[in-house]
């Protein structure tokens, strides 16, 4: 698997980047502000990250997608590892991140990579999303942002 920043002869891997976000709007918004890199294996694009920086040496992951057939098998792990590496490099110094309270599954991943929790966005999937999300039969209201000093 190779992991590359898109470029403009590229298409945005829109499909992938709903799995993660299912507000097209938003996202257009993000990816424009921010840098985006996809993962390519056998000439398709398995997985897909977007970064944007918040100043202050600080940058948010608004995306991050494994195509469904590919997950399970690493690639989310390597992807998030490779924007450490990447953003570090860049010379931030802090990585923040969101997910839903139902994403346990993304919840554990981060942790994995070294997250920690540094807050909650009470009540954000029902201020900004119309539609009602579940995952594991758990209502998506709050955001936990989690944390990563590099
Ligand atoms: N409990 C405990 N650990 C879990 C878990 C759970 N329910 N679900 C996943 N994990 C762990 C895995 O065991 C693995 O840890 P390990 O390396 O120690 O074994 C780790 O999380 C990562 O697994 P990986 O195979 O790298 O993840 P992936 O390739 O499936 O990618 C996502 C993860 C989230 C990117 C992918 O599932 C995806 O694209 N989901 C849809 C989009 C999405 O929700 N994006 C995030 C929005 S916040």
């Amino acid at each position: 698997m190779e992991i590359r920043q898109l470029s403009h002869q590229d298409s945005i891997p829109m499909d992938l980047l709903l799995l993660a976000d299912p507000a097209e709007e938003m996202i257009q918004k993000y990816i424009a502000r921010g840098e985006t890199y996809i993962a390519e294996h056998g000439g398709i694009v398995v997985g897909v990250y977007i970064f944007v920086s918040l100043g202050e040496g600080t940058v948010e992951i608004m995306n991050i997608a494994v195509r469904e057939e590919f997950q399970g098998k690493g690639l989310g792990k390597q992807l998030i590892l490779d924007a450490m590496n990447g953003i570090k490099q860049a010379g931030y110094k802090r990585i923040e991140i969101g997910t839903g309270n139902s994403s346990i599954g993304q919840l554990a991943l981060y942790q994995k990579c070294g997250f920690r929790i540094s807050g909650i966005d009470r009540d954000f999937f029902l201020r900004n999303y119309p539609e009602v999300i579940v995952e594991n039969g758990i209502q998506c209201v709050d955001m936990i942002r989690l944390s990563l000093v590099l």
